[in-house]
């Protein structure tokens, strides 16, 4: 859609990294920033984005039906993330409005998350420091402690798309593991860089001795990773997720860790988020959490900002859409 960037009206749901409003700013278009440390409300954000053209939003907006609806006027939403289960795709294609998202920017930055994850899981290293912390760092114990060795162990990934690829590099150039990955197509590329084979998910979860999730979150996904998932995998497994927590069920995932179904897990991602601070989950030894941090270093969260506006200044000014995720609604406007 070409127009006037002067007759357009943006509003960033956050305070986004700075280059974000510079490129929109430069490019002429008029901003509204919500610049408070705490996150609009629904109700906040459905007053703001009503007469908004163009919203720029991220990962925790819950961009619905009732929202979309109530917004007569947007023609884009750009979206500072590569996931967008937040925002309800199908509603948006119905009423003509492509969102956007911003791929690769944060490939490197999640899979380095998700191998300290399970380095971190695997010789129970949050657990000793909050061992430390505590005044219980007594006497040397030959067999306390003990971890376990990842070298030409074998890693499963779910999902094999960029942030996998990423994650089986990394695995298989400091351990030599054997990557075999699920997914609903195959990935020639992964296939001959890495030596990976494409396998059915009951295949992934019992001879994996790492899952590593790279998922989007879709009906078909949520909750795939529940008792009875775990329950195949192998006692001495480790469960990684840094995609969306939506994927496991957390009171599952606790029990198998309780039960020694599985040995450990390295979660970025919770169900619910925040996490509870009295979950169980963060007084386990095998267990290792972060606050859903995957994208956050300077390179990627700046790069996803530029690209998320971008996206908005692209359309607008050549009438092309980038990172387009709603290829149904482009089909609908030829
Ligand atoms: C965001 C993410 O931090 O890109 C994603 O899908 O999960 C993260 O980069 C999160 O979505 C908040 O916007």
């Amino acid at each position: 859609m070409k127009k006037n960037p002067e007759q357009v009206k943006v509003l960033l749901s956050r305070d986004f990294p700075e280059i974000a409003s510079t490129l929109l700013n430069n490019a002429g278009f008029i901003i509204e920033s919500w610049d408070q440390e705490r996150p609009m409300t629904p109700t906040e954000l459905a007053e703001k984005a009503k007469d908004t053209n163009a919203l720029l939003c991220g990962g925790t907006d819950t961009i619905d039906a009732s929202l979309l609806k109530q917004c007569t006027q947007l023609e884009i939403i750009s979206q500072f993330a590569v996931g967008y289960d937040n925002i309800n795709i199908l509603e948006a294609s119905g009423l003509g409005i492509p969102v956007c998202n911003t791929p690769n920017a944060m490939s490197d930055a999640t899979a380095d998350i998700a191998f300290g994850l399970m380095i971190t899981a695997s010789r129970k290293m949050f657990y000793m420091h909050k061992m430390i912390a505590k005044g219980e760092w007594t006497y040397f114990r030959p067999k306390g402690f003990l971890g376990i060795e990842l070298k030409k162990k074998t890693l499963g990934v779910f999902g094999m798309g960029r942030i996998g690829t990423e994650m089986a590099k990394r695995c298989k150039g400091a351990y030599d593991m054997n990557i075999i990955y699920h997914n609903r197509k195959s990935n020639p590329q992964a296939e001959q860089l890495l030596g990976a084979k494409h396998v059915s998910f009951d295949e992934l979860l019992t001879q994996s001795d790492v899952i590593s999730i790279h998922s989007v979150l879709s009906e078909e996904t949520k909750g795939i990773f529940n008792r009875s998932a775990f329950k195949k995998m192998k006692s001495s497994s480790i469960f990684i997720n840094t995609s969306r927590g939506g994927l496991h069920n957390e009171e599952d995932l606790i029990e198998a860790l309780q039960n020694k179904t599985i040995w450990g897990a390295g979660l970025d991602v919770t169900n619910p988020e925040p996490m509870r601070k009295d979950s169980p989950l963060l007084d386990m030894e095998n267990v290792s959490i972060l606050p859903h941090i995957g994208s956050a270093t300077i390179e990627a969260r700046t790069e996803m900002a530029r690209l998320a506006a971008q996206n908005i200044i692209g359309y607008y000014r050549n009438g092309v859409l980038m990172n387009n995720v709603n290829p149904e609604f482009v089909k609908y406007l030829n």
